[in-house]
C-alpha cells in the first residue's frame, strides 16, 4: 500500500473550488458574501438549509448536521472512499497523485496479475468440463450450466502440482503465483497447489476482474470453504461476491441483498433474485456497506432465524448505524430455523422468497425488538435500562429525520416525553477530557474566529506561552496557530482536512460554522483582543500556581526568577 503525501492533498484542496464542485451537481442559489444556498441533499427538505462557504471552502446543512470540505462531499455525495476522493480531484483539477510508499511495502499490483487471474478461472472452467466427478457434484446442488457460466465457475484438479506446472514455468511466474495465493512454500522451499480437489468460484472486484477464489470440497471435509488469503487485490473486508453478476444484472439496484454464503448468491441469482451478495466468511463491515450503497439505496440483511443469526444481525447494525441516513434503508430478514437461501429459494421459489423480502423487518423495528428482548419493560428498573441502552445506540445515528423518529418512537415505548431524550446539543463546548473549570469565552472566541479563518493566525507576534495549564481547549488553539503558521492553510476547507483523523477534529468542525457574531470588519481587533485576553489569563494562572510552590517552599532559582518578571512586567496592552 502506498500513501498519499499530506502536502499533495493540501495542493489538491487549493486547486479546488468547492462551490464548481457542488454546482455540478446541486443547484446552488448565491446569498450574499460568497456565500451560497440549496436544498440540502443529504436529507429531504422543503427549505434550504445547506450552506456553501466560498471562503472557507466548507459546506454545512444546518438542518441535518452534514457537512465538509470538497473531500468530504466526494465521500458524501459520490460516495466515495477516501483514496478515490482524492483520485477523483485529481483528475479534475489535472494533478498526478504522488505516492510514497510505506516501509513494509507490500509486492505491487501489477497488470500481469489481474490477466494471470483471469487465465487460471478459465483454466478452472476447462478442468471443470473434463471433471464427471465435479460435473456430477453441480448437477446434485441443480445448478444449471447457465449459472455455472455467468459465475465462471470451475474445478481445481486432484493434484498437488498442476496449477504450478501449467502457469508457474518460470522464477518470476511462480513469483506471481505466490503473490496472488494460488501457491504455498514448503519449507523445503518447493511450492504446491493451494487449491486442490474442489469447486472454484472466482471472486470478481467491481470491474469485473478476477482477484481470489473460494474452493468448495465435494464430499465431506474441513475446510469446507477454502479462500484465497489476503493479497494485494484481495481484500475480504473489502469484497463482495456475487456484485459483479448482480452490477452486470441489473442497470439500476433498487435494493441489494447481503447473505452468507457463495451457494447462496447462485441459487437465488438461478431463480431471478440477480442482486444478492455475500461476505466472504467476515463479518459486514462499514466498507462493504459504502461500497454497496453507490449502487443502491436499499440494503437488506439476511440471516438465519437462530441465535446465532440473531447476534451476527445485531453485529451488522452497529456496523451499519453510523452509515444510516434518511435517503436510504437497511432491514433485515430472518429465515425458518435450518434453512438457508439456497435452500429455500429452491424450495419455495422465487415469489415466496421475494415475499419474505418485502416483509423483512425495518432497522427500527429489528433495533425496538433487539433492545427490548434484553430489559424487562413491566418494572421501571427494566425500562431504565431498556432507555439508556436505546439511546445509547440512536446517539449514534447522524441526525436527522431517522434519529428523529426513532427518538420519538423510543419515548413512546419507554412512556416517556420525547424531549426529555434529546436535550439540544450545545455548539462548541468544551467537553474533552472532563472539563475541570469552564472554558472562558475569549478561549472560545480565539478558536472559532481561527478556524474560520486561518490567516489570522499571521497577525500573531508573539508565541503563546506554552505552560501546563487547568484550561482545556488552549493547547489546540497553541497547536492550531503554530500549524497555521507552519503550513500555511488557505481556509478551512484544508486546515480541517490536516486534523481529519484527529479526535479533535469534530470540535473543529462545529467551529466552522459557529455563529460569531463578530462584523467582518471587526475580526481581527476581536482575535487579537481574545487573544491577549488568554495571555493574561495564562499569566495569572502562572503566578498562582508559582505562589502556591512559594508557599510551600518549593520554588527553584529559576522559578523565583521567573515569577519576579511575571509580576513586574506590564500587562498586556
Ligand atoms: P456455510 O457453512 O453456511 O456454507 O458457510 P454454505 O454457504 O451453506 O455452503 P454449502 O451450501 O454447504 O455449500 C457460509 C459461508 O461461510 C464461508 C463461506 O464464504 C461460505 O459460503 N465459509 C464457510 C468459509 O469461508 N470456510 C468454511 O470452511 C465454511
Ligand atoms: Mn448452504
Amino acid at each position: 500500500m502506498s500513501q498519499i503525501p499530506r502536502e499533495f492533498i493540501q495542493l489538491l484542496l487549493a486547486r479546488t473550488e468547492l462551490v464548481n464542485l457542488i454546482t455540478n451537481r446541486v443547484q446552488l442559489r448565491k446569498k450574499s458574501n460568497n456565500n451560497y444556498f440549496a436544498c440540502c441533499p443529504f436529507h429531504t427538505e422543503k427549505s434550504a438549509s445547506f450552506s456553501v462557504s466560498q471562503p472557507k471552502q466548507f459546506y454545512h446543512c444546518f438542518g441535518c448536521g452534514a457537512h465538509g470540505n470538497a473531500i468530504d462531499f466526494l465521500m458524501q455525495y459520490d460516495r466515495l472512499s477516501f483514496p478515490e476522493a482524492i483520485e477523483a480531484l485529481a483528475k479534475l483539477t489535472g494533478m498526478e497523485i504522488p505516492h510514497e510508499s510505506k516501509v513494509s511495502a507490500k509486492p505491487a499490483i501489477s497488470v500481469d496479475m489481474y490477466a494471470l487471474l483471469a487465465n487460471i478461472a478459465k483454466y478452472y472452467q476447462t478442468e471443470l468440463r473434463n471433471s464427471e466427478h465435479a460435473i456430477g457434484y453441480l448437477k446434485k446442488r441443480a445448478i444449471t450450466g447457465s449459472v455455472a457460466r455467468d459465475f465462471c465457475i470451475g474445478y481445481a484438479p486432484h493434484s498437488w502440482d498442476h496449477l504450478l506446472h501449467t502457469f508457474g514455468k518460470t522464477p518470476a511466474l511462480k513469483q506471481q503465483l505466490l503473490a496472488t495465493g494460488m501457491l504455498i512454500k514448503k519449507e523445503d522451499g518447493g511450492h504446491y497447489d493451494r487449491f486442490r480437489d474442489r469447486i472454484m468460484f472466482p471472486i470478481h472486484d467491481c470491474r469485473g476482474r478476477v482477484i481470489g477464489f473460494g474452493g468448495r470440497i465435494l464430499e465431506k471435509g474441513e475446510p469446507k470453504y477454502l479462500n484465497s488469503p489476503e493479497t494485494p487485490l484481495f481484500q475480504k473486508g473489502h469484497e463482495l461476491y456475487g456484485l459483479y453478476q448482480a452490477l452486470q444484472a441489473n442497470r439500476q439496484m433498487k435494493r441489494v441483498l447481503i447473505v452468507e454464503g457463495y451457494m447462496d448468491v447462485i441459487a437465488l441469482f438461478q431463480h431471478e433474485i440477480t442482486y444478492a451478495v455475500a461476505t466472504l466468511g467476515t463479518a459486514t463491515s462499514a466498507h462493504h456497506l459504502q461500497l454497496l450503497f453507490r449502487y443502491t439505496s436499499e440494503i437488506i440483511f439476511c440471516f438465519d432465524g437462530d441465535q446465532a443469526g440473531r447476534t451476527a444481525a445485531w453485529r451488522a447494525l452497529l456496523v451499519a448505524l453510523p452509515l444510516v441516513r434518511d435517503d436510504i434503508q437497511i432491514r433485515f430478514m430472518f429465515l425458518p430455523e435450518g434453512e438457508d437461501p439456497d435452500t429455500l429459494v429452491r424450495k419455495e421459489g422465487k415469489l415466496n422468497f421475494e415475499y419474505r423480502i418485502q416483509n423483512a423487518l425495518s432497522l427500527s423495528s429489528f433495533f425496538f425488538q433487539a433492545v427490548s428482548a434484553q430489559s424487562d419493560l413491566s418494572n421501571m428498573d427494566g425500562r431504565a435500562r431498556f432507555i439508556s441502552m436505546a439511546k445509547k445506540h440512536l446517539d449514534q445515528l447522524p441526525a436527522g429525520i431517522l434519529q428523529k423518529m426513532m427518538f420519538e418512537e423510543l419515548a413512546k415505548k419507554a412512556h416517556i416525553d420525547a424531549a426529555q431524550l434529546t436535550k439540544p446539543q450545545r455548539i462548541a463546548s468544551y467537553r474533552n477530557p472532563a472539563p475541570k473549570a469552564r472554558a472562558p469565552s475569549s478561549l472560545r472566541l480565539a478558536l472559532t474566529l481561527l478556524v474560520q479563518e486561518p490567516q489570522l493566525a499571521d497577525s500573531i507576534n508573539e508565541a503563546m506561552p506554552a505552560v501546563a495549564l487547568e484550561m482545556p481547549g488552549i493547547e489546540l488553539l497553541i497547536e492550531l496557530i503554530e500549524n497555521i503558521k507552519h503550513y500555511v492553510f488557505p481556509n478551512t476547507g484544508a486546515l480541517l482536512e490536516h486534523w481529519r483523523d484527529r479526535k479533535e477534529k469534530k470540535l473543529l468542525e462545529k467551529l466552522a460554522h459557529a455563529e460569531h457574531m463578530v462584523p467582518e470588519t471587526g475580526i481581527k481587533n476581536e482575535f487579537l483582543g481574545a487573544i491577549t485576553q488568554l495571555k493574561k489569563l495564562i499569566r495569572n494562572q502562572q503566578i498562582k500556581q508559582l505562589l502556591e510552590k512559594a508557599g510551600r517552599g518549593e520554588l527553584s532559582s529559576e522559578e523565583k526568577q521567573l515569577l519576579h518578571e511575571l509580576i513586574h512586567t506590564k500587562e498586556y496592552p
